[in-house]
């Protein structure tokens, strides 16, 4: 069907273009891909390999991070930006500790309810972690998956974005989820940072451009839909 041919491309695009050897993809720790997530959310990669790596060596674990002053991560912090992401990874370790005994919950629906952890950072750690189906909605992958689809409802309406999410979910892998899953993933994210750019995308490079609905129509830069709240 239609929905695998998508996903068997994009899975044999990853191995043979994508991303691998980012430090948050040599493990399966949720604490670690969580603090990815977290700073990748609207920070480059290159700034946060350093903030990463100097965050990891102070705070080694959840219960590390959980236990200090919320000071002392801020200062860890400073340079990053969007500092409310300090202050909600900080209450969420806590969180994690206090109600979920040090281990993060392995669902992307209970993985939401934690600070900070919305509802596509909540799906890359199920994914990348624990293999889960679930699906990743991030402005890079908007713009994928609006432009395979055709997708031109405005995305500023809730029940669109809902519809958005439903269209993501069905073209997920159904196979081999444990290795597909986070693979499929990273695909999607790193096909949304390179080929399919918000100006002038390289749809001639793309391995998905013959089923790409906005590439048939001839102009990829229209999508996603969002008119001005
Ligand atoms: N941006 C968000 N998540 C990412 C990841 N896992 N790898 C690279 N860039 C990302």
């Amino acid at each position: 069907s239609a929905p695998s041919e998508f996903a068997e491309r994009m899975l044999h695009w990853q191995l043979a273009h994508g991303r691998q050897h980012l430090p948050w993809q040599q493990t399966r720790d949720p604490y670690r891909v969580w603090l990815s997530e977290i700073m990748l959310q609207q920070t480059q990669v290159t700034t946060v390999l350093g903030y990463y790596a100097r965050f990891l060596e102070r705070f080694p674990d959840v219960q590390a991070l959980a236990a200090v002053h919320p000071d002392e991560v801020m200062a860890l912090w400073s340079g990053l930006g969007y500092y409310s992401r300090a202050r909600n990874l900080h209450r969420c370790a806590q969180q994690v500790v206090a109600q979920h005994a040090g281990a993060f919950p392995r669902t992307a629906e209970e993985l939401a309810r934690l600070p900070g952890i919305g509802r596509s950072t909540a799906g890359a750690i199920a994914a990348f972690c624990h293999g889960q189906r679930v699906p990743i909605l991030d402005a890079n992958v908007r713009r994928v998956l609006t432009r395979l689809l055709g997708f031109g409802a405005d995305l500023s309406s809730a029940r669109n974005e809902r519809l958005l999410w439903t269209r993501a979910e069905a073209l997920l892998p159904h196979t081999d989820l444990q290795s597909t899953m986070p693979r499929y993933t990273q695909a999607l994210m790193d096909l949304g940072a390179s080929l399919c750019a918000p100006r002038n995308p390289s749809c001639d490079q793309c391995p998905v451009q013959d089923l790409c609905v906005a590439r048939q129509e001839g102009a990829p830069e229209r999508y996603p839909v969002k008119t001005r709240r």
